[in-house]
Parts: structure tokens; sequence; C-alpha cells
């Protein structure tokens, strides 16, 4: 196993009715006037936004609103709260929403202290070691945000997606209640699921074989959200199954189905230029392009896919054929993407036929130019980038 450093210190209020802390919670962390930051609407349309507000003032706290986070969050906004944060004195941050929307809110937290421009972070040119406190409402399981140290911002000038984070903008408190997931479309809920099953996986494809209890934490994970996903989408209200899912988002990106491997993340960066160029739902993304990956590297460690077929995919063992054993593990999950409404192609996701120039242009965007690699599980070059896009076309 390898040394690991596991820091998770975001304080989860889970349950039917949790939101009613949120004003107990803001103070305990230092907060006085809020930025409440939510999406397009969502928040608004279920009434959950008009109880924070109200739940706020009755604790006495200050509120500042920002509403309009779209999926795979924009930079123009970012900017903008963080004009409104200077402005008003804002001391804490709410996100009431998604992913989306924490990201937003972890980006503003950034910037809201750092003295150059925030974008400079996402692109390698600058480090942040401080930024607002923050706290969320999470209203769908899918990103992770809530727990993970990482926010994903698209700069609207190149369409570029990027990432930046590090241990100082985790959540002080995460509140989810499960009951706040039942309005999810079930696209949406599909995406999610898919989502944290790939935090999970990108952690669980390693080539470090010697990690036995969180490998087993993993598949424990993984075959629960495979599960519960048909139940949620059977009936949207099904708590028990929704708990199940919120919880199994937060623990996928928490980091502890990581602790002693060293993860891959290479489907996610292929993901991100696409959804930087397409503007399509991240977890689809995965959906569409993890069967290619998993074919173009499977036999790096067959063993490995062998095992994700047999203890998660519940694909029978053959012990003299090896590499169909982990091909029928790949070819099982993808169509468990099928079964949940998931593409499982790039022509799928996009609605035409992806050009060559495209695949080009998002390789290349990948590979930095390609001055970078991508993954661990097997090392990608551009050229491998560009025939996994080809291979998911
Ligand atoms: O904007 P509203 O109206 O709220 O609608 C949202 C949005 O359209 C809707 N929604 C959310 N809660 C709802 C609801 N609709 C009905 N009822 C509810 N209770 O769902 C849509 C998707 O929301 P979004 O926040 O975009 O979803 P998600 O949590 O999947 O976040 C996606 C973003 O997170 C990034 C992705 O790249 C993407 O930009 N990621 C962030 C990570 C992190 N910070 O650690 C890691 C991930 O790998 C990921 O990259
Ligand atoms: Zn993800």
């Amino acid at each position: 196993m390898k040394d690991f450093v596991y820091f998770a210190p975001t304080e989860v209020v889970f349950g039917r009715k949790s939101e009613e802390k949120v004003a107990a919670l803001v103070k305990k962390y230092g907060g006085h006037k809020v930025l409440v930051h939510y999406g397009g609407g969502s928040a608004k349309r279920s009434g959950l936004l008009d109880k924070v507000l109200g739940l706020l003032k009755e604790g006495g706290i200050e509120t500042v609103l920002l509403g309009g986070v779209v999926p795979n969050p924009r930079l123009s906004l970012v900017r903008e709260g963080i004009e409104i944060c200077r402005k008003e004195g804002v001391d804490f941050i709410l996100s009431v929403g998604g992913g989306s929307v924490i990201d937003s809110a972890k980006a503003i937290a950034y910037g809201v202290v750092y003295e150059g421009d925030v974008w400079d972070l996402y692109i390698g040119k600058g480090e942040c070691y401080k930024c607002l406190p923050m706290g969320c409402i999470l209203t769908i399981p899918a990103a992770g945000s809530e727990m993970s140290s990482g926010t994903v911002i698209t700069n609207e000038d190149g369409n570029l997606k990027r990432d930046y984070g590090n241990e100082y903008c985790r959540q002080k408190f995460a509140i989810m209640n499960p009951e706040r997931t039942f309005t999810l479309p079930p696209y949406q809920t599909a995406a999610g699921v898919t989502d944290m099953m790939m935090h999970t996986m990108e952690r669980y494809f390693s080539q470090d074989d010697d990690m036995t209890l969180t490998d087993e934490i993993a598949e424990a994970l993984l075959r629960t959200m495979k599960d519960e996903v048909f139940k949620v989408l059977k009936d949207p209200s099904d708590y028990r199954a929704r708990a199940q899912i919120m919880w199994g988002g937060a623990l996928a990106h928490n980091d502890v189905t990581g602790c002693g491997t060293s993860s891959d993340w290479a489907t996610h960066q292929l993901e991100h230029e696409l959804s930087g160029m397409f503007d399509v739902t991240h977890g689809a993304g995965l959906a569409a392009i993890w069967p290619s990956w998993a074919r173009y590297v499977y036999k790096d460690n067959v063993s490995r896919f062998v095992r994700f077929a047999v203890n998660v995919m519940g694909v029978p063992n053959d012990f003299t054929d090896p590499e169909g054993t982990a091909l029928r593990g790949i070819a099982a999950m993808e169509q468990f993407f099928h079964a949940i409404g998931m593409p499982i192609s790039l022509e799928e996701i996009v609605g035409r036929p992806v050009t060559d120039e495209e695949i080009d242009r998002m390789a290349y965007l990948c590979s930095n130019g390609g001055t970078a690699t991508q993954g661990r599980f097997k090392v990608l070059k551009q050229e491998d980038m560009a025939a996994i896009y080809r291979m998911a076309r």
C-alpha cells in the first residue's frame, strides 16, 4: 500500500430536514454576511432557496444573492461573484445546488483573497493557499464537490474547462437531504451516478495491487450505486435508495476510495475537453469515453480488469481466458451505462459525428499541446488520447 494523507474535514449533516440547521452551521463557521450562490432555477422552483433565505434571516445572518450558475460553470459569473463579495464585505459563501454551484463558489472563494486573476490558478500560473470559508446544501449527488478539494471552471474565452484545487477549498459543512433530490430528472440522476462511479473507478484502476481494504470499499460502493440507481429511476421518491446514492457520491470523491492507490484520472481529463468543446453533461461524457479508454488500456493490467469484471459486474470468471473475462466486464459496464440512459459514444452525446479536426483539437488541448501526458494506469500521450477519442467516436 502506498503512503497517503487522508484529510476530509467537512462536517456532513445528513437526513430529512437537515437544511433547517443551516443558520447554526453558518454561525459555527464564522459567517455573518453570506453570499448565497445557486443555479438556474431548480432551487427556486422547489422552494428550497426561499426556505434557506428565511432561516438565515431568522438567524440574524445577512445575505447577498447570486444565482444563474450553469452546468460547466463559467468564469464570467465567478468574476461577478468575486466583485460582489469584495464590495459587500461577504465573509462566507453558501452554495445551494450541485457540483457546478459549489465549484463556482470555490472559485469565487479563492478569487476574493487572491491578488491576481483567478483564472491563473486554473492554468498553472498561480497558487492560492487560503480562501473564504464555504458550506453547501447539496441538491444533486454527482460531482462530489461537497467533500472534494477540487473546482472545475470553464473559461468562455476559448471554451477551456480546467480544474484547480487544494485542501483550502474543502467545504466547512455539507447539508445533504435526500428528499431534495426527488425532483432530479432521470438523465441527471443517471449522469450523477455515472460520475460518482467514475470517481471510484479512476482510483480503482491503478497498478498498485496491494490495497485490499481500499479495493473492497470501492467495489462495495460501485455495486451499491449500480443497484440503487435502477430503484430511483423507477421511483424517484424512493428515500432509501436516494440516500444510498447521496452518501455514495460524497464518499466516492472524498478520497476514501483512493487511500493507498495511485489514481488514474485519464477519463476525466479526456472528458473535460469534451464538455469544454461541446458543453455536454459531465457524467454522460464520462460514460461516452470510459469503454473506449478501458479497451485501449486493459492489457496493461488484465488481472485488475478481471477483478472488476467479477467483483463489480458479476461476470463469471473464465480462468482459461482472463482477457475474455476482462473484456466481458467492460462490455457489461457499457451495457449498464446504456441501461440507465447514458450515451456510450461521442456521436450519441454530441448528437452528430465528431470530426477528425475536433478530435485532434481535443487531444491537443488535453495534452497541453503535446507537452503533457494523462493517466497512470497507462500513461497516455497525445496520440493515445486521439486514438481513444476515435475509438469512442
Ligand atoms: O441549475 P439548476 O436549475 O439548479 O439545475 C441543475 C442542473 O441543470 C439540476 N439540478 C440540480 N439539483 C436539482 C436539479 N434539478 C432538479 N432537482 C434538483 N434537486 O441538475 C443540473 C446539473 O447540475 P450540476 O451542478 O451541473 O451537476 P453536477 O453536480 O454533476 O456538477 C457538474 C460539474 O461538476 C464538475 C463537472 O465537471 C461539472 O462542471 N466536477 C466537479 C468536481 C469537483 N469539484 O470535485 C469533480 C467532478 O469530476 C466534476 O468534474
Ligand atoms: Zn467527475
